[in-house]
C-alpha cells in the first residue's frame, strides 16, 4: 500500500531458533532411548556396561577400535566391526558401550543377544503373543546401528537358528553392523562342515 511504512525483520530470532533446534535434538535422544530401551535384549551384567566403567588398560586394542568406530560414525558410509575372542575379553561390553553413546549422539541402535533373541523369537509363536515375528524384526531392519551379540552362543551354530542370524545378517546389509562371537575362525568352518 502507498505510503505505508512496512518493516520486515531479515534473518531469523537466532536465539530463539538455537533453543527450538536444541529442544529437537534433546526430544530425538530421548526418543532413540527409547528404542534401545525398548528393544535392546541384554544380559543382566551388562546393562550398565559403558566407556567409562571400561578399563582401558585391559584390552587398549579393542577399546581403541570401538572408540574410532564412534568417533567416525556417518550414516553415509556404513561400516562393519567383528568382534571375535574368548569369552570375558570385552567384546560384548564395548559393542553395549558404542550402541549407548550412538544413542547418546542421537541415533537409534539396539543390542540384541542372539540367544535371547531366539526365546523371544519362539515366543511369537505361541498364539497369544502380543508381537509376531515380523514386527519383532522390523525394529532390528530399521535402526541405525545394531549389535548382534553372540553369534553361534550354546551350539546355535545350524539349523533354525543360523538361519535366522542369516536372515538378519541379510537384511542389514549397506547398514551398521556389529557383530561378536566366542567362537574361533575353526568352529566356524566345522559348523559349516556339519550345518
Ligand atoms: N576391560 C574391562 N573393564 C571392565 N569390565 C570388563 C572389561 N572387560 C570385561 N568386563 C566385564 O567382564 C564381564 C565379561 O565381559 P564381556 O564383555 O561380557 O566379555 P565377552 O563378550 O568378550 O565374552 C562383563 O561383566 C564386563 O562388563
Ligand atoms: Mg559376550
Amino acid at each position: 500500500m502507498a505510503g505505508e511504512k512496512v518493516t520486515s525483520k531479515i534473518g531469523c530470532n537466532c536465539k530463539l531458533y538455537e533453543q527450538i533446534k536444541q529442544e529437537q535434538k534433546e526430544a530425538d535422544k530421548t526418543r532413540m532411548k527409547r528404542i534401545f530401551d525398548d528393544n535392546s535384549l541384554i544380559n543382566e551384567s551388562l546393562k550398565k556396561a559403558n566407556f567409562k566403567n571400561f578399563e582401558k588398560d585391559r584390552f587398549p586394542a579393542a577399546y581403541k577400535t570401538a572408540a574410532d568406530y564412534v568417533r567416525n560414525f556417518d550414516l553415509a558410509d556404513p561400516a562393519n566391526l567383528f568382534f571375535q575372542g574368548p569369552f570375558g575379553t570385552g567384546k560384548s561390553h564395548l559393542s553395549v558401550s558404542i550402541s549407548k553413546a550412538l544413542v547418546a549422539l542421537g541415533y537409534s541402535s539396539v543390542f540384541i543377544s542372539l540367544p535371547k533373541l531366539y526365546t523371544k523369537i519362539r515366543s511369537t509363536y505361541n498364539k497369544d503373543s502380543e508381537m509376531t515375528e515380523d514386527q519383532l524384526m522390523q525394529a532390528l531392519f530399521k535402526v541405525d546401528l545394531l549389535v548382534l551379540d553372540d553369534i553361534g552362543a550354546e551350539g546355535e551354530t545350524k539349523g533354525w537358528s543360523i538361519g535366522k542370524a542369516f536372515e538378519i545378517i541379510d537384511q542389514r546389509s549397506g547398514k551398521h553392523n556389529i557383530y561378536t562371537t566366542n567362537l574361533s575362525s575353526d568352529d566356524f568352518e566345522s559348523s559349516r562342515d556339519t550345518a
